[in-house]
């Protein structure tokens, strides 16, 4: 009973929001339970660490580099020391990657019943030490001290991955290991390795010289121009190319790199002591450039202009191909232990298959009636492989199209097709969740980027026999926009967190203000790990701030690990900008640069606010208008909203409110126009969020400039308006279907009924 009563007592601890007992003990993710007991362990010179069998050095000498920084000497011996690693049968739960950790006076012991467990047990241990444990330097000083705990915890999902495109731009093997390093730090256990792409090929192939010696360079593309642009214009070096990434070739800047097969064995072989399995990918049958370009015979023509198309694929009609694809996995298989291996299969380009006689002749011998089906025939014919060297295969869920093998694992990305992961896991396929909607993390972000990923539930149609087909989640890395580790932890940091949490704590443990909390503290751990964060947005900062006669200027970061600078003068803010320290007013019209600085001085992102002084706006009268506003959809392509009323119309609809109306999809342009009709004289917040661009104008005035191409962004803009009836225009567009909507705040911060103050 007692033991109850304190589950119970922690439960709530550990699940309140109280950033005090979030910032004492703050591990991520959650484990399923707790005990905080009253005491400390500390650490101290010549203690030992014993380990119950020799197959755990790999995990001692990990813990051994953990506590590097203390400065102190540990032993590692086989039997009982005072740090115990335990293989020790049978687990409360079995499930593969559970652990017992317990810290008492006289010892700590994690127990496990694989070596996956101790080393999930050694990542809570990590984050039970004083952040500075985290770094590469002997810090002198701190007293590394790990309060007492019983934690029993068991992963909800066996997969929890990320996956990293190095095709797109190389990151070399350190940069891997340290990208590893922070995996396991959260207990994520899958690197899904995007090793090949049309843009570079970075696995050596011995039989296939030519795919590395030529394949994983090229002169500058244009997300690589691109790239060096970003760096100059926004004066951000994370978008800089790595000067070690370039070699000039008769008299030619290349720009790539690969990783030899000692390299991949290398970093093979440090992941599994941390416990993490490498799926590798060589996506095919599409996204072959990087091949076709260096060796005949692989696709349907060996003119690679032939046909037109953007990315010719491999030709699932040559034995030449096939053989191809084969000698390929072939030394891949003998490289990754894992069991699973990732063919790709993503975005094939079809159309060349249609017009190749080897294809067609394939097709017709096969009794396949489409593209699609030939599609299929090569997953089936590669899976078939796949197996017969003791593989399991994964694709990405285009495998899906043309029927899918029983025994597939699919990867879903396609946040549009939902049905497929009904359909697959309701037919016994594994299912790993990646949707775009929330997994993409090359896709920017904004203020509710996190908690959105966090708070998704995209399994929620799924039966409970479906649901156990979900392997669990992933993130997507994909790299074209990202050349640097800097960028690509800017890009990844915090929001892996959540990904580690959802998938590992489970949906029973989920929520956000706990979390938020939890995250919030690792910041500091991540500042020590040198890790580029993106730093949280500073909170209520709105790009255009109207006002009559004074406003406040407030720029508070959430991190308090950073400092907040600005200028005044339009130059962009140096470590040298006057420093905000807290909110100030201003009663004319002015405009700041501010800047987040991290603790090494490095400068974070860059916001343009400004401040205008202004007055009421008067409402007009209207006669007669009708609740809601009038919406008319254009056949729309093009990427401003400017340009959408020239577009042919598609419908015209009453709308109730800000969204997109049913039945529009596909090419959108969306005009909407009516009146706002604002219930009081008083300054009006309007928040819209799309993906892609939308504006929004008050009386012909922008307030939200929210236009271009884009992922899901929200932008904030304000109206200073008397009692009455606005004129009022939204604009959207997006050429694939996507996101909108609109909310609106008084000055006092309380959101309107939107649906209430339109008309039309
Ligand atoms: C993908 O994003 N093409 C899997
Ligand atoms: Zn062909």
């Amino acid at each position: 009973m007692k033991q109850f009563l304190m589950v119970c007592v922690l439960a709530v601890y550990l699940t309140s929001c109280c950033k005090e007992s979030a910032k004492e003990i703050s591990i991520i993710p959650l484990p399923q339970t707790m005990l905080v007991n009253e005491g400390e362990f500390e650490l101290k010179n010549n203690q030992t660490i014993g380990i119950s069998e020799k197959s755990l050095m790999g995990a001692a000498e990990y813990l051994l580099k953990i506590f590097s920084s203390t400065g102190y000497n540990f032993k590692i011996q086989e039997g009982k020391g005072d740090i115990n690693l335990v293989i020790s049968t049978p687990q409360e739960t079995n499930v593969c990657g559970a652990y017992s950790l317990n810290v008492n006076k006289s010892n700590i012991d994690v127990k496990a019943s694989d070596y996956k467990g101790i080393i999930g047990g050694i990542a809570s241990l990590r984050q039970l030490l004083p952040v500075e444990i985290e770094s590469d330097q002997v810090i002198d000083n701190v007293a590394w001290i790990i309060p007492f705990v019983e934690i029993t915890d068991a992963p909800a999902y066996e997969w929890r991955g990320l996956m990293l495109d190095v095709s797109r731009h190389f990151y070399n093997k350190d940069e891997i290991k340290e990208f590893l390093n922070l995996m396991a730090l959260y207990k994520l256990n899958k690197f899904h390795w995007h090793l090949t792409d049309d843009q570079g090929w970075r696995i050596e192939i011995k039989k296939y010289p030519l795919l590395t010696e030529k394949g994983a360079w090229r002169e500058f593309n244009t997300h690589d121009k691109e790239c060096i642009h970003l760096a100059e214009k926004q004066d951000n070096s994370d978008y800089e190319l790595a000067k070690d990434k370039l070699k000039v070739v008769d008299g030619k800047t290349l720009y790539g790199g690969f990783y030899t097969q000692d390299d991949i064995k290398e970093i093979v072989a440090y992941a599994s002591s941390l416990g993490i399995d490498i799926i590798p990918e060589v996506d095919m049958p599409g996204h072959v450039l990087s091949a076709i370009q260096n060796y005949a015979g692989i696709s349907c023509s060996d003119d690679i202009a032939w046909g037109k198309v953007f990315s010719s694929p491999i030709c699932p009609g040559k034995e030449s191909a096939l053989q191809f694809a084969k000698d390929v996995y072939n030394e891949v298989f003998e490289l990754f232990p894992y069991e699973y291996v990732h063919l790709g299969a993503d975005e094939v380009e079809k159309s060349n298959w249609k017009k190749c006689p080897d294809c067609q002749k394939r097709m017709s011998k096969n009794n396949l009636q489409t593209e699609e089906d030939l599609q299929a025939w090569f997953v089936k014919y590669m899976e078939k492989y796949f197996n017969d060297n003791g593989k399991k295969l994964v694709g990405w869920d285009e495998i899906f199209e043309g029927g899918l093998s029983p025994t597939a694992t699919i990867t879903w990305w396609r946040s549009w097709h939902g049905n497929a992961v009904k359909e697959a896991t309701s037919q016994g396929n594994g299912v790993i969740l990646s949707p775009n909607s929330f997994f993409y993390f090359d896709y920017a972000q904004d203020n509710s980027t996190i908690q959105r990923l966090y708070e998704s539930n995209v399994i929620a149609n799924l039966s409970a026999e479906e649901k156990k087909m979900i392997k669990g989640m992933q993130a997507n890395i994909w790299c074209e926009w990202i050349p640097s580790m800097e960028r690509m932890q800017y890009m990844v940091f915090p929001r892996a967190l959540a990904v580690a949490e959802k998938a590992w704590s489970g949906d029973a443990k989920q929520n956000w203000a706990c979390f938020d909390a939890r995250m919030k503290s690792h910041l500091k751990r991540l500042n020590v790990l040198n890790v580029n964060y993106r730093i949280p947005d500073l909170v209520g900062v709105i790009e255009n701030t109207v006002f009559v006669e004074e406003a406040d200027v407030k720029f508070d970061c959430p991190d308090e690990n950073v400092s907040v600078r600005y200028t005044e003068d339009g130059s962009l803010p140096t470590i040298e900008s006057k420093l905000y320290t807290k909110p100030f007013k201003v009663s004319e019209s002015c405009e700041f640069k501010v800047a987040t600085f991290r603790p090494s001085g490095k400068r974070g992102d860059i916001y343009n606010v400004k401040y205008t002084k202004t007055v009421y706006q008067l409402g007009i009268s209207v006669d007669g208008a009708k609740p809601g506003l009038k919406a008319v959809w254009h056949d729309f392509t093009g990427n401003k909203c400017a340009a959408i009323s020239e577009a042919p119309i598609q419908e015209i609809y009453d709308v109730e409110d800000v969204v997109i109306p049913k039945g529009v999809k596909g090419k959108i342009g969306l005009i909407f126009t009516g009146y706002f009709n604002a219930p009081a004289d008083d300054i009006y917040t309007f928040m819209l969020r799309s993906d892609d661009g939308s504006i929004l104008k008050i009386a012909d005035q922008m307030i939200i400039d929210n236009d271009g191409m884009h992922s899901p962004k929200e932008k904030i803009g304000q109206a200073i308006l008397k009692k009455g009836f606005h004129p009022f225009e939204v604009r959207y567009f997006d050429p694939n279907g996507g996101l909108l909507s609109l909310k609106i705040l008084d000055k006092s911060g309380k959101e309107l009924v939107v649906k209430e103050h339109l008309f039309h």
